[in-house]
């Protein structure tokens, strides 16, 4: 069996260079453990995906595990979509490009082709607002999903909102969010389309927090695994990581995972009003120009 983890956040972005070593090296020492044989790092655009990549790659050159380099770039509507490459310089190249909430959704197939790239849906249903569902609705996502090579069917980030809601049903107090949590843990099959491939990741933002990948009997020929990914693979779900977590433990993932997505929230929100005002201005110069010709 082969394992793939196609949803990965290095997430040292800002940090100092002493957390940043600690954090690589607990990096190392997780995927050490659980063995993943291919781990797609696919920082958020607006973290240094390259960096992020570069620095999991060197902090992991000495065990099995291949780090495969890509990025998780968001759209003018403030929805996620990751690309996959097959080496870093396509990725160096391909990011110039996919700058945070400077490309539209529905040129997702363009961009995918023009770069050369896998691309990959994550959580469609996921209750924040960067996902596709949230952002285009379920017959956008369909429509987008036809022209992807991937759809994420589990996503292990909202393995820890599941535990939360198998202990405490109450604790999601509205219907529709809970709804949206079991569907990022477990896409249901009416939204999977034929012929798109499965990815079963975990989305980690921190070491420690991989516990569902996917799996495959499939046999990668001459070590070409961009090729092996292209024909779009369904894999089924592998436990890499089944400690039994004390409730300490559970808690400082949590609260691990709270802080991040807090963050990540407020570091859109700068990026996002930049790049508007950016393009207000430069909208309102090229008016300018245009009276003075
Ligand atoms: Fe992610």
């Amino acid at each position: 069996m082969i394992t793939f983890d196609l949803h990965y956040h290095t997430n040292t972005y800002r940090s100092l260079q002493s957390t940043r070593k600690r954090r690589l090296e607990k990096h190392r020492l997780f995927l050490e453990k659980t063995g993943v044989d291919y781990v797609a790092s696919t920082e958020h655009a607006y973290k240094r995906p390259l960096d992020a990549f570069l620095y999991l790659r060197d902090a992991t050159h000495n065990i099995k595990t291949e780090i495969l380099p890509a990025v998780e770039a968001i759209s003018q509507e403030g929805i996620d979509m990751i690309f996959l490459y097959e080496s870093e310089k396509a990725l160096t190249a391909a990011i110039r490009d996919l700058k945070p909430f400077c490309w539209s959704i529905w040129d997702t197939a363009t961009i995918a082709a023009q770069t050369n790239a896998i691309s990959i849906i994550p959580h469609p249903f996921t209750p924040g607002r960067s996902g596709i569902v949230a952002g285009i609705g379920v017959e956008g996502f369909m429509q987008i999903q036809a022209q992807c090579d991937y759809v994420e069917i589990h996503n292990g980030l909202s393995l820890f909102l599941m535990e939360i809601a198998a202990k405490k049903p109450d604790a999601f107090k509205v219907e529709k969010t809970a709804g949206n949590i079991q569907k990022t843990f477990k896409l249901p099959e009416e939204f999977i389309l034929d012929g798109v491939g499965q990815a079963i990741s975990s989305d980690a933002h921190h070491p420690g927090h991989q516990r569902i990948v996917g799996q495959t009997s499939e046999v990668i020929k001459d070590g070409d695994w961009f090729g092996f990914l292209k024909n779009r693979v369904c894999f089924e779900e592998a436990v890499v990581s089944e400690e039994l977590m004390s409730k300490t433990t559970q808690l400082r993932q949590l609260m691990q995972s709270g802080r991040c997505v807090l963050g990540e929230y407020s570091l859109k929100t700068i990026k996002k009003v930049k790049t508007r005002s950016r393009k207000r201005s430069q909208e309102a110069a090229d008016r300018i120009t245009k009276t003075q010709a």
